[in-house]
Parts: structure tokens; sequence; C-alpha cells
């Protein structure tokens, strides 16, 4: 039997069930049947996560931490217990150490602000990599020009792996902070994070990890890790947009200021002094997004159900599947084909721009991304401006792949 006709049901993984919980899958564009890979765009939401959001707003909207009534006192239960859920999807030790936050551009400015303030100077150094997304580049930039500090960059091979000799180069008395992604959104690596981390804490160094493209993934285990920042959004896996977290270890969130005043991060508000409040809430000012901090607990329990070594193991499959049937394709130029890598398939294809790739696939109903995914020193690196890219999740299937090589084929007969 071939791998495809394999693909439904492979070990407890059932792929048409899992897509009949996505909605958004069930449509034709253009008259086809939709094929999402636009993943680490943004990620489709489960029918719990709809669900849920419609059922808060009509039955249990009311601001949380405010109202000694019914309604605010219920709405306040279910978000301080989406934090948990979030320190249990982590394996954080204590909740107070998982922030709310508006996505993971959020919680890496909430550190390069907070952090700098308590601990950047001038001259001081940031270490960063080649591959980072911009939001894990510029936060760290702008601290650098406030503080007349400097960003190092840990440069990566053709494959897409970080040089971890270069990077162990980079770290002197000057350094303050490393900031590396977890997986790479443009070439799909998965860096050896749990190896930074020992490398920056051998020289007393603090590491920010970048999870945007991982925590969907793997499972992600910050202990285990002992990464001291862990950043990651929640409409990245699977959840609703506006909701980010930002993990910190306890000891750094307690030193660090907070980055935003106002309400709800108080303790005692005089018009000479303000003292904050306690861990999570001195870095929650204002009215979060409790109903998006909710449906990304609902959507944490919705894939521990189905289990993250399940996702794992289906996605390595389709990871193995489409690197075989892509390299194969004339013209093809892969991106990224580092030896650990996720679901991502970065390529150019002749020298059709990859917008016109892009355009053509979507007529065929295939949503992929094109250009330099917000990482333009990643692309320089390959002296090209940017690919295509098909970025995969666990409902997408083998089938799915094989259209993307068909109409893939098809286009390049159109341009030849
Ligand atoms: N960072 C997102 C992407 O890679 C938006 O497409």
């Amino acid at each position: 039997m071939s791998e495809t006709k394999k693909s439904h049901k492979i070990l407890d993984f059932d792929v048409i069930k899992i897509r009949n919980d996505f909605p958004v899958l069930n449509q034709k564009i253009y008259g086809k049947p939709l094929i999402y890979f636009d993943n680490a765009a943004t990620t489709q939401k489960p029918r719990v996560v709809i669900d849920v959001i419609n059922k808060l707003l009509s039955e249990h909207n009311s601001n949380v931490h405010r109202g000694v009534h019914y309604l605010s006192d219920q709405m306040t239960e279910m978000y301080e217990s989406a934090r948990k859920k979030v320190q249990n999807f982590l394996n954080a030790k204590h909740a107070h150490e998982i922030i709310f936050t508006k996505g993971v551009t959020d919680s890496i400015n909430a550190v390069a602000f907070s952090f700098g303030e308590l601990l950047v100077k001038e001259n001081d150094e940031i270490i960063i990599s080649e591959m980072e997304h911009h939001s894990n580049i510029v936060p760290w930039q702008m601290l650098c020009k406030r503080k007349g500090a400097g960003l190092r960059v840990i440069p990566f091979n053709d494959r897409g792996e970080l040089l971890l000799d270069e990077y162990k180069k980079l770290i002197n008395s000057k350094t303050k902070l490393v900031a590396i992604v977890h997986a790479s959104n443009s070439l799909g690596t998965v860096n050896p994070v749990k190896k930074i981390v020992a490398i920056a804490h051998e020289n007393n160094i603090p590491v920010l990890i970048d999870g945007a493209q991982a925590i969907q993934h793997e499972s992600v285990n910050v202990q285990d890790m002992d990464c001291d920042f862990y950043a990651f959004s929640g409409h990245k896996i699977y959840g609703p947009t506006g909701t980010g977290i930002l993990y910190g270890k306890e000891r750094w969130l307690r030193e660090m200021p907070p980055y935003q005043g106002g309400g709800d991060m108080i303790e005692q508000v005089t018009f000479e002094h303000t003292t904050y409040d306690d861990l999570p809430a001195k870095f929650e000012a204002g009215t979060p997004n409790y109903i998006g901090a909710i449906g990304l607990g609902v959507v944490l329990d919705y894939l521990t159900n189905i289990g993250l070594d399940n996702i794992k193991n289906y996605e390595k499959k389709l990871l193995n599947y489409g690197m075989a049937k892509l390299t194969v394709i004339n013209g093809l130029k892969l991106y990224g084909t580092a030896r650990n890598k996720t679901c991502i398939f970065s390529f150019l294809l002749d020298d059709i721009h990859s917008y016109d790739v892009g355009m053509f696939l979507d007529r065929m109903g295939i949503a992929v991304r094109t250009g330099h995914f917000c990482t333009q020193p990643l692309w320089d690196h390959y002296k090209v401006e940017g690919a295509v890219r098909a970025s995969l999740a666990f409902y997408n299937t083998f089938e799915e792949i094989d259209s993307l090589c068909e109409a893939l084929k098809e286009i390049q007969k159109m341009f030849s």
C-alpha cells in the first residue's frame, strides 16, 4: 500500500476526523477544494475554539479581576484557569510565570524593553541568529539604539543549521542576552535550543526562545529546556488571534520593571508614586484579551487530547513525503534542508517569480505564502529576495502534497 493510501489513519491519528474539526477547510476556492498550506502565517481554528468564543460572548462576557458580580467572577476564574492550562502545556513551574500578551511580537518587545531597562547598558551585546523573524531582530535593534549596545549574529550553513562554534565565539563578558528562534518560519529548521541555552548558561547569560513556529509542532518543556523566556502566539497554535504568551522565569519577572502602565497592574497609585501589583498582573496592564486567552486554553486541551507526539509523528511523515516529492521536481530549489526540521517547504521554481507561483497556486485552490516571510536577512544569506512557502499542519494530507507537486509542474509548463 502506498504512503498516500495509508495517509488517513496513521497510528492513532485520523486526519479525516481531525479535518472535520476545522470548518474552514471544507470549502472550495475558485471551484477547487481548498488546500491550506499557509499555516506558518496563521493556523485554522477547530470548532471547539469557535464555539467557546461564541458562547463566552453570548452568555458570559464580563471584565476580569474587577467585578464583585457573578459574571465577572466566572470570567476571572476561566481566565486564570486558562493561565494554568498554559503553565501545564509548557511545564512551567508557576502559573504566575505565564503572562498573557497579544502575540509573540508583543512578548518579545516586552522583554526587549523591560529586560533592557533592567540590565542592558552602553557597549553591551545581544546575540541573535541569521534566521530570526523580524520580530526577534527589530525589538533588539531598537533596544541597542536606545542603550548604545550592539547586536551579534550567529550564522547558519546553507542547509539552514546554526553554526554553534560561531555562536560560542560570539559570547563574551559584554553579552547580556541570547534571543533565538526555536523553529525557523522560513526554513523549518528546529534549532538545538537546549544546547544553546546550556552554552549561554555556562556563561551566566539568560536566553529567550521565540517559539512561534515550534509550539504547534512538538511538546515544549520550559523547565527541561531551562530557557529564561519562551514566547509564542495563540493564532499559530490553532487558537484565537490577538493572544500570545510570554513565559519568564519568576526570578527575572520579579526583577524586571513593567513595560506598560495602566489599570489592573497596580497596587497603589498617587500622583507622586505608583507601586505595582504582584506577578503576573504587573505585566498585564489594561483589560486583557480574556476571551482569547480562554479560547487558547481550550485549544491547548484539544491538542493535548490528540497528543503532541501523535501530531509530531504524523507531521514528520508529511515532511519526509513532501521532501521526497519536491526534490525530484526538475528546476525546483528547496531552501531549508536541515537534518532537524519541521513541516515547512520554501522553494523557488525555475526562474519564475515567487509571487507568480503563489498567484497561480491560488487559482488552483492552494494557499501558500510568497516573499521574504519577515526574514529579510535570512534571504540575504542565499542572495535571493524570498521564496514560495508551503507550511503544513497536522490537518494536511499526503494527497494535498501530491496536488501541490502536480500544480507546480503545470505552472512550469505554462511558463516554459
Ligand atoms: N510570521 C508569519 C509568517 O511566517 C506571519 O508568515
